[in-house]
């Protein structure tokens, strides 16, 4: 009777482990699908699995609520915004992607002032324009 009490220990080790072995393996897994990588990331791995985010769906919104109160060319007030940083259309939204990305996006953003937009936010203009301008 004694033998089996001793070996339960011995046995249950390894179904313990294996969840545990397991977890950062998972966890890994998740965080890139849920994030779509890092922005530094190559895109072309992953834009296959982001949402489509377009300057119809979602940049023209962003960029007029978020943006054009400095940076339209006809703002009364651009608060000292480049003269040359305008995104009126979408062509001068996208002869500006790398400005955008590097101020707007990323680990330490700086537009809008005030950082007023939302992670989520921040990650869809990513999307946009690394995926789809
Ligand atoms: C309240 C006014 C204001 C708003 C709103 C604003 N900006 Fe700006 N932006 C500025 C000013 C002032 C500068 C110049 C100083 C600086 O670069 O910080 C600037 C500079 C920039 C530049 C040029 C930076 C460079 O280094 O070349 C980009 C690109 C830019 N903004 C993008 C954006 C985007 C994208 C948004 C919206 C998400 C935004 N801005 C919202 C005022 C604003």
């Amino acid at each position: 009777m004694r033998a089996p009490l001793f070996a339960a220990p011995l046995l249950a080790a390894p179904l313990l482990a294996a969840p545990l072995l397991a977890a950062p393996l998972l966890c890994a897994a998740l965080l890139a699908g849920c994030t779509g990588g890092a922005p530094a990331e190559d895109s072309a791995s992953t834009c296959a699995e982001e949402p489509v985010v377009t300057w119809d769906n979602f940049g023209d919104a962003l960029l007029t609520g978020h943006c054009q109160s400095c940076h339209a060319s006809t703002s009364p007030d651009r608060a000292g915004a480049p003269v040359g940083v305008i995104f009126d259309t979408h062509a001068d939204a996208t002869a500006q992607k790398d400005a955008i990305l590097r101020v707007a996006t990323g680990e330490a953003p700086t537009m809008p002032p005030g950082l007023s937009i939302g992670d989520t936010d921040r990650e869809l203009l990513r999307v946009w324009l690394t995926c789809y301008e």
